[in-house]
């Protein structure tokens, strides 16, 4: 068994990760302005961002004249938000476990940090909890390969084709879970949250080079790096070599467009 738990995986992984993390960031960037449209006047709104990673949803919020507070739990990451973004105050803290008073925040947000997280109920909870009255809730997760997911879907099945995919890491939670509207409605009804409402978000992940694919992997992911880790060198060079040769079939005018759709779900504390 490994010794790490799920979320010591995530922290060292992200920790390492934070310098290369851009790599992915014109593709997370993508759902920044459907997030921040779905509250109507953001000016002077108080606004906390969790799992923010480097930054750049705070920041686009605080340019748009929110007041703008952020956490992560990698440091690495909030130094470098906190560099690029002075207008934000970022901080290291635990989605699961929020250093802030009751009632606080006109929003929260989660970009893609819900499918990272070895609880998500708690985080939810806490966000419901920070919130004012009337306040809104918005998380984004990867659509699963049945709903459009090719991104991963194609990953995923190098891997199958040419490793294994049960390894032994951590258990962690599901990744696409909260991409199932009604899994997203029990856990936010849970809390209290109310009126959920779901938006698909046609995110594409662009590549210049056939290697991209790969260097993805290892510069802008943790579990699936995870996976690839443990595979024997034979089948690590075996995935690549297919994830290289498979990229083809996504060859779009001067380069790579794969579609990576998120989810984007919003509900209120009433
Ligand atoms: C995929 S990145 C998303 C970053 C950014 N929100 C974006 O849209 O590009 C996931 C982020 O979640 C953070 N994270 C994971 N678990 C966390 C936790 N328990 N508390 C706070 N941040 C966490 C990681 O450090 C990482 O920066």
């Amino acid at each position: 068994m490994s010794q790490k738990t799920f979320k010591e995986l995530e922290h060292d992984g992200w920790t390492e990760r934070a310098q290369s993390y851009d790599f992915i960031t014109p593709v997370t960037n993508q759902a920044i302005n459907p997030i921040l449209s779905g509250f109507a006047a953001i000016k002077g709104q108080r606004l906390l961002e969790v799992a923010c990673g480097p930054g750049h949803l705070s920041g686009e919020a605080a340019r748009r004249g929110a007041v703008v507070e952020a956490v992560d739990f990698a440091l690495p990451m909030v130094e470098l938000a906190a560099a690029r973004y002075a207008d934000v105050s970022f901080h290291e803290g635990d989605a699961e476990n929020l250093d802030y008073a009751d009632n606080l925040f006109d929003g929260v947000v989660c970009a893609f940090g819900l499918l990272h997280l070895q609880h998500p109920q708690r985080a939810i909870a806490q966000a419901y909890r920070v919130l004012k009255a009337g306040g809104r809730y918005t998380y984004t997760v990867w659509c699963p390969p049945d709903q459009g997911g090719e991104f991963f879907g194609f990953l995923m099945s190098a891997i199958q084709a040419h490793g294994d995919l049960n390894v032994d890491l951590p258990e962690g939670p599901p990744f696409y879970r909260f991409a199932d509207p009604h899994e997203a409605s029990s856990a936010l009804a849970l809390v209290g949250f109310a009126q959920p409402s779901f938006t698909t978000i046609p995110i594409v992940w662009r590549g210049q080079e056939p290697r991209d694919a790969v260097d993805v992997i290892y510069k802008a992911t943790v579990r699936t790096k995870a996976i690839l880790d443990a595979q024997s060198d034979d089948a690590r060079n075996a995935i690549h070599d297919a994830i290289i040769s498979g990229v083809e079939q996504f060859r779009r005018n001067d380069g790579f467009e794969i579609a990576l759709p998120a989810l984007m779900v919003s509900a209120e504390k009433l």
